[in-house]
């Protein structure tokens, strides 16, 4: 696509320009402008005037012969747009009037009876709830199913993987690594939720809202809603042209997607480094040090996990640009599309990194598994066994537990290793039992309850988890 800024300001703009002695100024052409953003939206502008002309006709409040010209005209701008061909101008603002200009050029006079009953105020709402719609919310929600898939396919491949479980970064309990992959899956199952929820909400069509107040021509906005998928017509004229809360509501869910990510990117610079070795990131995924060759960065990861703060920008933006604006249709509300389209393409670049990265990495299950027996991390185990077996109330347990964990930093062993006569020193009724369950593997095992981490449960999860999200 070309663009071609209009290079004499004193060319009176041909749309509105009738009482306007000469053109607007250089600079006020280039505040003014969308057209070199909102041409994204030419699809579903030419959608929504094929969907409003057809009602036109059948309205009777337009000829059908010139109806038919107006979508053949329609037809041929999107093929010259599709194809390259159509020349952008700067000067016609944005493009709706870069659309209904080139329409006027290829059908003359019947171009201009495509914006009766209708105005660029409803038109824009409908053109940019479409691409949220359409474009924003279903991109998300395949890339978010996608990475599902990746997560559910590792979690399967290590049901079984012990490795440390934090809290606090510190190692807290042992869990399996299928289990902590298959936390991300919910949280990304949530977005996608919020994704469906968000499409409903918004589901209701502006077209013929006119410019704030409805229009006199017998229009047929149940019609209009019907041909491009929207469940009803919005209710008031005023609220359709000037609400904002479905992009709001994708930069909000893209916002809470972001994070979901950035907390996983994070987990994998962590697991990554030569620290961890839990995981391996594929060559694809990282580069090398330029100075440092024994270095592998997880690049990827790192620029997921910084995303969030420009998708997180972007929600704010538009939720200033919005605050305070009186009703209906201002000005500023054309700044609400770059930050949109920037969440969406930036958003869905880190879903595809990340999916390749969970797909591709290498799961170091040995390393998990050293790391997952050190620290005495099952020293609450000994607190529950303590409990069921001798019933001994659980903060007794816990001073116990916490008199072992120093006798076993004394002698500079694991809890599992300590000798029974130690150990019955702190508490006499302990019996060779209590070994049974001092092993990391005996810690996951035993952690059967409904979501917990033990293996058996986490076989069942990743099954529900395919039901869930990947039918
Ligand atoms: N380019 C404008 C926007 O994106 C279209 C609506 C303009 N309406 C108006 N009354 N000037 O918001």
């Amino acid at each position: 696509m070309t663009d071609q800024t209009s290079a004499n300001p004193k060319n009176a703009n041909a749309l509105w320009g009738g009482r306007f002695e000469a053109g607007p100024s250089a600079i006020m052409e280039e505040i003014n402008a969308s057209i070199g953003f909102d041409k994204r939206l030419y699809a579903q502008d030419i959608q929504g005037s094929k969907a409003h002309c057809a009602m036109l006709v059948k309205q009777n409040i337009i000829p059908a012969e010139d109806g038919e010209k107006i979508i053949e005209g329609l037809d041929r701008i999107l093929q010259e747009i599709e194809s390259g061909h159509f020349v952008f101008s700067t000067a016609l603002e944005d493009i709706h009037m870069n659309v209904e200009s080139r329409l006027r050029d290829l059908i003359g006079p019947a171009a201009g009876r495509l914006h009766t009953g209708r105005s660029r105020n409803d038109q824009v709402a409908t053109d940019f709830k479409l691409w949220v719609r359409d474009v924003a919310l279903n991109d998300l929600e395949a890339g978010l199913a996608g990475l599902q898939e990746a997560l559910i396919g590792q979690a399967e491949k290590n049901i079984d993987t012990v490795m440390p479980g934090f809290t606090h970064l510190q190692a807290a309990q042992p869990v399996t690594f299928g289990h902590h992959m298959l936390a991300y899956v919910e949280m990304f199952g949530r977005d996608r939720s919020r994704v469906a929820d968000c499409k409903v909400r918004m589901n209701e069509n502006p077209l013929g809202s006119a410019a704030l107040a409805g229009t006199p021509y017998p229009i047929d906005r149940h019609l209009t809603s019907e041909t491009m998928g929207f469940d009803r017509p919005a209710a008031n004229s005023l609220d359709a042209v000037s609400d904002r809360d479905f992009a709001l509501e994708y930069l909000n869910v893209a916002s809470i997607t972001a994070m979901h990510l950035s907390r996983l990117a994070e987990e994998m610079v962590i697991w990554c480094s030569a620290q961890f070795k839990f995981v391996g990131m594929s060559d694809k995924f990282s580069t090398g040090s330029s100075i440092m060759p024994q270095k592998r960065n997880p690049d990827a990861a790192e620029l997921i996990r910084s995303k969030i703060g420009r998708i997180v920008g972007c929600y704010n933006s538009l939720m200033l640009s919005m605050k305070g604006l009186p009703l209906a249709y201002s000005k500023d509300m054309q700044e609400d599309k770059e930050p949109v389209f920037f969440a969406h393409d930036h958003l869905g670049l880190c879903v595809a990194a990340m999916t390749g990265m969970v797909a591709d990495m290498k799961v170091f299950a040995d390393n998990m598994r050293k790391a997952a027996g050190a620290g005495y991390i099952t020293a609450t185990d000994l607190a529950d066994w303590l409990v069921t077996e001798l019933g001994m109330p659980f903060r007794d347990a816990h001073h116990v537990v916490g008199a072992t964990v120093k006798l076993a930093e004394t002698m500079g062993c694991d809890l599992d290793q300590l000798p029974l006569e130690e150990l019955q020193k702190i508490e006499p009724k302990i019996t060779s039992a209590v070994f049974d369950v001092l092993t990391v593997e005996a810690s996951v095992a035993a952690r059967k309850s409904f979501g917990g981490t033990a293996p058996e449960r986490v076989r069942e999860s990743v099954a529900a988890a395919k039901e869930r999200f990947l039918k």
